[in-house]
């Protein structure tokens, strides 16, 4: 990866490493893989939302009354289907004030480009933050897709969180979006001669829905 606006952030924790290296397991079972699934989206949340912005809150606690602190923001978590569907419920529970908007994107497997087939994004009224939710980055195609709807929806501020990326992915967000940092549990090598990305895990959507044939 190059670029100096390349806004891309590997997170090192060994319980990422740990997750993510049953997930790439062939053998692991779809029950399994969910749950991996779940738990690394919750360590990719939390770090990707350390700048989120505050304002004060009164709170009286048993003892005293103090200032406290509350979210400031509308946040929105766009999950696309299928496979980010995978990481919206544990993300809920830790933002349960978000608001979540699916989009419905496929990769054309012939031309690797992605396809819109769900859309309920609103016309007016932006939220504030977006985070946008799916296990792979691959060519970067669908990632982009989703970004230029909530950039057409007015959203100000994007983040994309991905389980595993592919440099090419990366390189092609931080190119179309600059603004826009992408956090991911691990960059793999390369994608191959048909866009999978290696060494992968495979399709995380048939892998989550157990849908693989
Ligand atoms: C996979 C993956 C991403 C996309 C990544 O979805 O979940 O959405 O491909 O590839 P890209 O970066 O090259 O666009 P897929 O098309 O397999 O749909 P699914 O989630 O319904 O299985």
């Amino acid at each position: 990866m190059s670029g100096e606006t390349v806004k891309a952030s590997e997170v090192q924790h060994p319980l990422m490493r740990h997750h993510v290296s049953r997930l790439r397991d062939v053998a692991t079972q779809p029950e399994e893989f969910r749950s991996c699934v779940r738990r690394l989206a919750e360590l990719l949340a939390y770090e990707a939302t350390q700048d989120l912005a505050l304002e004060p809150l009164e709170v009286t606690t048993p003892l005293t009354a103090m200032t406290g602190s509350k979210l400031a923001q509308r946040i929105a978590l766009v999950p696309i289907l299928r496979a980010g569907l995978g990481m919206v419920e544990p993300i809920l529970d830790l933002i349960p004030s978000s608001e979540v908007w699916h989009l419905g994107l496929y990769r054309d497997e012939a031309t690797a480009q992605p396809v819109e087939y769900y859309s309920k994004l609103p016309e007016s009224e932006p939220s504030d933050v977006a985070l946008v939710l799916d296990p792979m980055l691959a060519t970067g195609g669908s990632a982009c897709a989703a970004l230029s709807a909530l950039q057409r929806w007015g959203v100000e501020r994007c983040q994309v969180l991905s389980i595993i990326a592919a440099p090419e992915g990366i390189e092609e967000v931080s190119r179309l979006f600059p603004d826009v940092s992408i956090h991911v549990c691990a960059i793999d090598e390369q994608l191959n001669a048909n866009k999978f990305i290696v060494p992968g895990l495979g399709d995380a959507g048939d892998r989550i829905f157990n849908t693989q044939r």
